[in-house]
């Protein structure tokens, strides 16, 4: 593990060499450590810890020379020697270590079709361990993103003061109704069922105990600029570029025993989470918010969804 300075100013942040996810701790937003210099512009990720000066590895990504390839040199290789590149973070697709701690077992079938939005059977009082944390987050690390620059961030709170502050900007945001709803909306959900009337029971109850649970995860992602949401190829690789990292981290979750629930209320006090988590709110944008716990009892079954034949649309719609 190191440390890498900059954002955010109150977290630790810590890129895991394995993993390569920059992965921020927020042990104490109040006495946390800082990073050495707030100041400094975060460096690219350093996937795997090599720089692209270092060896080639297996990566597809650092500057390889003509001798190593045996290809005729292309323009970029034909720099002059005394010319300095920049350098790149390069990447590895070396296997990590083997999985520890081992997992449920679950086939991928059923990890796919049983993680659930768990919030009432999320274990309160059970610590979760970073090892374990840190193996989701490096399973998340394969999930694609735009040209796999990876501009994830995962921003994990366990401060007990910090989940508290969070939990309380999470529950206004549950109040407040999304913008931009009104009007006929369309839904397979049927908000008069017994399965909304679950749902609704288990936000309750989520609400009651977000500060009670062990770890929040809020997933972000890095922009140049917030125009970069301005339109919806820009929205879709921008959120394209995070949200199957998230979704992954929570089906590796599910594998080793752990409860997660998408949410996305507390984006109402999007800028209010930045400050009280130090994220730089102009380039990073928050996406969601999961609790995470281990569940009480591991036994889920796939949720209530519409049939295929409801949505599946051959060669035209
Ligand atoms: C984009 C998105 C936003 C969501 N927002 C919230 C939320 O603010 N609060 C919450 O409790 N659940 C939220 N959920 C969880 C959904 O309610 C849940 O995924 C859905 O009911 C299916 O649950 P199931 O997989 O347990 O059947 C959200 C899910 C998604 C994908």
């Amino acid at each position: 593990m190191r440390c890498l300075p900059g954002i955010p100013t109150d977290g630790q942040a810590v890129l895991d060499n394995a993993s390569s996810v920059p992965v921020y701790w927020m042990p104490s937003a109040y006495g946390g450590a800082k990073p050495s210099d707030p100041g400094d512009r975060i460096p690219p990720p350093t996937l795997s810890g090599h720089r692209a000066s270092g060896p080639a590895g297996g990566d597809g990504l650092a500057p390889r020379t003509p001798a190593t390839t045996g290809r005729p040199a292309r323009a970029r290789d034909r720099r002059p020697t005394n010319q300095t590149t920049p350098e790149r973070p390069t990447m590895t697709t070396t296997p990590s270590r083997p999985v520890f701690p081992p997992g449920l077992g679950l086939s991928a079938v059923e990890v796919l079709t049983t993680t659930r939005a768990v919030r009432r059977r999320l274990d309160l009082t059970r610590p979760v361990p970073r090892e374990v944390i840190e193996e989701c987050v490096r399973v998340a690390a394969q999930a694609p993103s735009g040209r796999n620059r990876q501009r994830w961030d995962f921003v994990f709170v366990e401060d007990a003061a910090t989940r508290a502050a969070v939990a309380d900007i999470w529950r206004r945001g549950l109040a407040v109704p999304p913008a931009g709803i009104e009007g006929p909306q369309y839904s397979r959900m049927n908000f008069g069922s017994r399965e909304w009337t679950r749902i609704r029971i288990s936000l309750d109850h989520l609400a009651e105990h977000l500060h009670e649970v062990p770890l929040l995860l809020i997933p972000c992602l890095r922009v140049g600029s917030r125009a970069e949401l301005s339109t919806v190829r820009g929205q879709a690789g921008a959120w394209g570029s995070v949200i199957p990292a998230f979704w992954s981290f929570m089906l590796a979750a599910r594998e080793h025993g752990l409860g997660t629930a998408w949410t996305t209320c507390h984006l109402s006090y999007e800028r209010e989470m930045a400050e009280l988590l130090g994220l730089p709110y102009d380039t990073v944008v928050q996406v969601a918010l999961t609790p995470v716990a281990y569940t009480i009892g591991t036994d889920f079954k796939p949720g209530p969804r519409a049939e295929p034949g409801a949505f599946v649309h051959w060669d035209r719609w």
